[in-house]
């Protein structure tokens, strides 16, 4: 390739390690660091600290080809690098503000090694933001490396957000709808086009505010796009409508679109749940309360209460009833359990009393190391959890689930009973099937009533 540049990336959590094998397939030099020894390590070696379809291939091609590779060490990536990542974790802190520690301190390292220019020898660096930080940080990141860089260090700060969704992290981070990058001099977006300009996507370039505005306005209006769609199935439930047929009726017209439409028990995962409530705040602290976002908020935790209601309505007394709970990631495709409405479920029904078989394809594993319970077995096969169940809940929507034997289900459960809170069967087919079905937003005797 051409325009191959060097690339250091600070973090190699989800973001940092595909956003890293991605720009080194584009073919540019890419230094992942992290400070954690033990990840360092399995990355070399050739293992994966998180699952994600495809990702373990990427890298090690990557590897190989001497494109990417792995140190703890920040001050060799800083050195080389002509753009610089920080793509650390910006957790949500105590108050609602996302607690941005790991980014200070990684931005003091960085200064401290940034090398002076000198004359005929420039070290222009970028120093630019993948973690998602609330509006105005790139403020506090320059006057940080400012202070304590030399005061011969060259670099801009740039704002990139990453777009990329978890499950599907190669494809959304490799053909991108777009490529958001704030800028505050033309020098600084000039490298960044470069970097990306083989990735065929539209490269919108705004000032810094406004990039990471648009990360928390986008995860804002993706998790109202759910909230609303769930508020929507709950007045369907109510009038006897179909949410299916309402969010296809809505979605396709353009100018609100079907994707993020899809109701259920509510939007989970490390981003939307953090991302909402870090918008709120920062708005809230630049004095405008958001009121329409803690209203999000509050749709999407009813809608999982809601749900173990519809439970608790089919199976009346949950004390030691046997419920197979199929799903437990955030999402299909990935391991990825935090702020799981899945394991919220699971811990409101253990509380409840219930005797739970779970399985997950991918997660349970996961999920062990922080619950043990003795009403809690794990199992590795589907119709082994379904055995003697009075139940089957479908928490999280992956592909296999869809696809199950509804005849070899059946032969295993006491009784044929699914409460679906991802909307992955037709009612009717399970009518048929002879089960007894519940799902969000679609009354299923309405719909058999019809017939
Ligand atoms: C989200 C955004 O979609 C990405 O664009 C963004 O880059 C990322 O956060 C981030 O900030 O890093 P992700 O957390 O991977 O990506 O998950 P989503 O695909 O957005 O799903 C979030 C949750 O919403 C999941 O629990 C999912 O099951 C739920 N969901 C999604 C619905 O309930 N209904 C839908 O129609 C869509």
């Amino acid at each position: 390739m051409e325009h191959n540049m060097k690339v250091a990336i600070i973090g190699s959590g989800h973001v940092g390690l595909v956003t890293g094998a991605c720009l080194a397939e584009k073919g540019h030099q890419v230094v992942c660091i992290d400070n954690n020894q033990a990840k360092i390590r399995m990355l070399k070696a050739g293992r994966m600290t998180i699952y994600e379809p495809d990702l373990l291939k990427l890298v090690k091609k990557n590897y190989r080809a001497k494109r990417l590779t792995f140190t703890t060490k920040i001050s060799t990536g800083v050195k080389s690098a002509e753009v610089i990542f920080i793509a650390v974790g910006t957790p949500l802190g105590e108050t609602g503000a996302a607690d941005l520690t790991q980014l200070e301190r990684v931005a003091r390292e960085i200064a401290e090694h940034l090398p002076p220019s000198r004359k005929g020898k420039s070290h222009y660096k970028i120093i630019a933001e993948k973690s998602t930080v609330p509006v105005q940080t790139g403020e506090n990141v320059k006057a940080c490396i400012k202070r304590y860089a030399s005061p011969k260090a060259q670099f801009d700060i740039v704002s990139n957000p990453e777009f990329l969704q978890e499950g599907t992290a190669i494809k959304t981070t490799l053909q991108p709808d777009r490529i958001v990058i704030g800028v505050e001099s033309k020098r600084a977006a000039r490298v960044m086009c470069k970097l990306y300009e083989t990735f065929g996507a539209p490269i919108i370039v705004t000032d810094i505010n406004s990039a990471e505005l648009i990360k928390h306005a986008s995860n804002a209006f993706l998790a109202m796009k759910i909230s609303y769609v769930n508020a929507l199935a709950n007045i369907c439930e109510l009038a006897k409508a179909d949410v299916h047929k309402v969010a296809q009726g809505i979605g396709t017209d353009k100018r609100i679109g079907l994707s993020f439409l899809k109701a259920g028990i509510g939007y989970g995962g490390y981003c939307l749940p953090k991302d909402v409530a870090a918008f709120a705040h920062i708005a809230e602290r630049l004095g405008y309360p958001f009121n329409l976002l803690y209203e999000v908020q509050r749709i999407n935790r009813d809608q999982r209460t809601r749900f173990v209601k519809k439970i608790e309505d089919e199976l009346w007394v949950l004390k030691d009833k046997t419920i197979t709970l199929l799903g437990l990631s955030f999402k299909p495709d990935t391991d990825d359990i935090r702020e799981s409405p899945a394991l919220e479920i699971l811990r409101e029904l253990l509380a409840k009393g219930a005797r739970i078989r779970a399985y997950d394809p991918k997660s349970c594993a996961q999920v062990k190391k922080v619950l043990a319970h003795k009403m809690l077995t794990y199992c590795n096969n589907l119709y082994v959890a379904a055995k003697g169940s009075h139940c089957l809940v479908i928490a999280t929507d992956w592909a296999e689930f869809k696809q199950l034997d509804l005849k070899r289900l059946k032969k295993v459960m006491t009784h044929p009973t699914i409460i679906d809170g991802r909307n992955i069967f037709e009612p009717e087919r399970m009518k048929k099937a002879g089960f007894t079905y519940r799902c969000i937003g679609r009354p299923y005797e309405q719909i058999a009533d019809r017939k």
